[in-house]
């Protein structure tokens, strides 16, 4: 399956369960908070904090987009098999509408059904009561509810998105893997329960900053990210992300001389 099939099809998926199609925002946010657009989440912080009404502006409580990414965090990484500064993220998004029963359904539906791809395992927060989040059991009861028995265990530095920049929604995520041509098990999928709020960074949260602590957000929510060109390694069968359609025509102008890392990078940037 191309790339391009690949988008819309996620697009229509959401689009046909009732989420707005939202287009990609720029790589230049509108949150004072962060330099470059790192998630899909970013243009809809207002939405799960109670700022903005995703009613009105997208006459529905929940949306979906395909959004232009770029994480500087990664870049010593890109040049591996499955790691790029700027990416495409596949998102669906419920602003206190849908949880975690149906976001982990669509989830699967949407890989197993629509893309027919096996799912490798998954991973729910284990918990860590000195920030008073407990184990999300109830992900790994929906996962067992859908036959996905292989729920593995991870912690914070792992399955606990956010807040990005100075301050936001946060919570426990479950992440999806699949198998790539190479039989590496590739996380795809990061599906985010918006629980809280924190009022500092993530650095902060992680140390247990003192007189800052996660509250409850007023409205729940779920922000998800898929990588497009994760998605695109294992729908097409490749070994790295650079043989999929995306780099592959790129890769090919190199000089069959030059090392493969750095044929990876160029085609990166
Ligand atoms: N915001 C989450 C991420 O970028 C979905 O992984």
């Amino acid at each position: 399956m191309q790339s391009t099939d690949i988008r819309t099809r996620f697009l229509n998926f959401f689009k046909e369960r009732a989420h707005a199609v939202v287009p990609s925002s720029s790589l230049i946010p509108s949150d004072p908070s962060v330099l470059l657009t790192t998630a899909g989440m970013q243009q809809f912080k207002p939405y799960f904090t109670g700022e903005a009404d995703a009613i009105r502006d997208f006459g529905s409580r929940s949306a979906a987009s395909v959004q232009k990414s770029f994480r500087t965090s990664d870049i010593d990484e890109v040049g591996d098999e499955r790691h790029l500064t700027f990416f495409e993220m596949l998102g669906n998004f419920s602003f206190g509408g849908y949880f975690k029963r149906e976001a982990i359904t669509f989830a699967y539906e949407f890989i197993t059904r629509e893309m027919g791809l096996p799912i490798s395992y998954v991973t729910i927060f284990k918990g860590r009561e000195d920030i008073g989040v407990p184990r999300d059991t109830e992900s790994e009861q929906i996962w067992n509810s859908l036959g996905v028995t292989d729920v593995r265990e991870e912690g914070i530095a792992d399955v606990f998105w956010g807040p990005t920049g100075s301050a936001g929604p946060c919570g426990p995520t479950t992440e999806i893997y699949c198998q790539n041509a190479a039989g590496q098990d590739i996380e795809v999928w990061n599906v985010v329960f918006n629980q809280f709020f924190y009022a500092g960074t993530r650095e902060e949260l992680l140390a247990g900053a003192t007189g800052k602590k996660l509250e409850p957000l007023a409205t729940p929510g779920v922000d998800t990210g898929m990588g497009l060109e994760r998605l695109a390694m294992v729908a097409q069968k490749t070994r790295t992300i650079f043989e999929t359609d995306l780099f592959a025509s790129t890769i090919a102008l190199l000089p069959s001389t030059m090392p493969e890392r750095d044929k990876r990078i160029i085609a990166d940037h």
